[in-house]
């Protein structure tokens, strides 16, 4: 039975919920940590804990885990206090705020032999999955795009300072939610070769950097991916939609409309309905998909077994790389050399990025 201690018991507590519920035999919660102590005491009744604590430093023999669900600039210290004495971390998107602290947290869990794992629950959607299994297929053919659009309204953060606003904490909308994509066009399409990335906060003024973002890849094998996000959509057809087209078809997978919740194969195009071919794959079933059920279980295995996650410290560094250059090519009107970063590919030791966030003049602004 591993014990897990939740350290921050924000917004993202109730998410686990469901996955700490399925995971009962081999994992509980022992103790949630919040410097908020009703946060922290709250979360210890829902997700029937032993003990609450103020102070993560001091729960460290109660646990054999952590969850660490805390605002970005934390993830660095805490992230190492914990792996320094041993204990196996799984940290929440995105793994670190600084390049030379993901280098950092992932070599010392390396020594250390414990698993560091971050939370990229869409890695492991049954519908995420799915398409990347038709892909595997070749059902579509030869792929030659993908496309990934997340429209989302996120005006609940409108004050200055939160992980999500505050671009010295890192973000930016493709750094804070946009590295789930970036990691899914990674694993899907490969090694990435070059690509661009615009921005704006334009319609998301309560957002330091872009609120809405594109970014625009092309891979070693010629096909193109493309991630478009927004916190500012005040309506959209499509939360959430992933598109990869081939030479024989299109996969299509949407959240919204009248096919939500499919992965439809589309053979034809045209204006004539009549001459389209679509037909559903598959469909989501009621019991799957549950937000990070997949992501708890994979970490929990990766514990018992030894093995590497597949959200590791190197991919997941890998893809804020991918972002970092992207930012960076931004701001100097360039398009991004995005050679050598492919989650195959040897990883590199050394800091290779020039972007950097001003973490610490952002903590002057912050609102625990
Ligand atoms: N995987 C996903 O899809 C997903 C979705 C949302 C958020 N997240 C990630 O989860 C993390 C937390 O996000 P959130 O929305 O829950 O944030 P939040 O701001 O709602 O919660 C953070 C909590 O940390 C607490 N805290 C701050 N400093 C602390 C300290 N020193 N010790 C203990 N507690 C402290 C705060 O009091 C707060 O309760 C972020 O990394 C975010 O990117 C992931």
């Amino acid at each position: 039975m591993i014990r897990l201690g939740i350290i921050g018991c924000g917004n993202m507590t109730g998410q686990h919920l469901n996955s700490f519920e399925v995971l009962k035999d081999t994992l509980r919660v022992s103790v949630t940590c919040d410097l908020n102590r009703e946060r922290a005491e709250r979360a210890k009744e829902i997700l029937s804990a032993e003990r609450f604590d103020t102070d993560y430093q001091n729960i460290l023999n109660d646990v054999d885990a952590v969850l660490i669900a805390l605002p970005h600039q934390l993830h660095y210290p805490v992230g190492k206090f914990f792996i320094e004495h041993k204990k196996h971390v799984l940290m929440e998107k995105p793994l670190c705020v600084k390049e030379w602290q993901c280098l950092e947290l992932t070599k010392l869990a390396e020594e250390q032999g414990v698993t560091l794992m971050t939370a990229y629950p869409v890695r492991f959607w049954e519908e995420t999955l799915k398409m990347k299994e038709y892909m595997d297929s070749g059902i579509i053919g030869d792929v030659f795009q993908m496309t990934i659009y997340t429209d989302h309204y996120n005006p609940s953060r409108d004050t200055r300072g939160t992980w999500m606003t505050c671009s010295g904490l890192g973000g930016g909308q493709t750094f804070s939610h946009g590295c789930h994509y970036i990691d899914i066009m990674l694993w899907f399409l490969g090694n990435p070769v070059k690509g661009t990335h615009l921005g704006t906060n334009h319609g998301t003024p309560w957002m330091d950097r872009e609120g809405t973002s594109h970014a625009v890849i092309r891979f070693e094998n010629g096909a193109v991916g493309y991630h478009t996000g927004t916190w500012g959509a005040r309506g959209t057809t499509h939360p959430y939609k992933m598109e990869i087209y081939g030479t024989d078809g299109t996969l299509s997978y949407s959240t919204g409309g009248e096919n939500s919740g499919k992965i439809m194969l589309i053979k034809k195009n045209g204006y004539d309905e009549e001459k389209r071919l679509n037909s559903v794959l598959w469909e989501k079933s009621k019991s799957s998909g549950k937000h990070t059920d997949g992501e708890i279980a994979h970490f929990v295995s990766c514990i018992l077994s030894g093995e590497t996650p597949i959200t590791n410290g190197r991919t997941s560094t890998t893809g804020l790389r991918v972002i970092w250059k992207l930012y960076d090519a931004e701001m100097k009107d360039e398009v991004a050399d995005l050679r050598g970063l492919g989650f195959n590919l040897p990883f590199i030791e050394e800091p290779i990025c020039d972007f950097d966030c001003d973490s610490e003049a952002a903590l002057a602004d912050y609102k625990f």
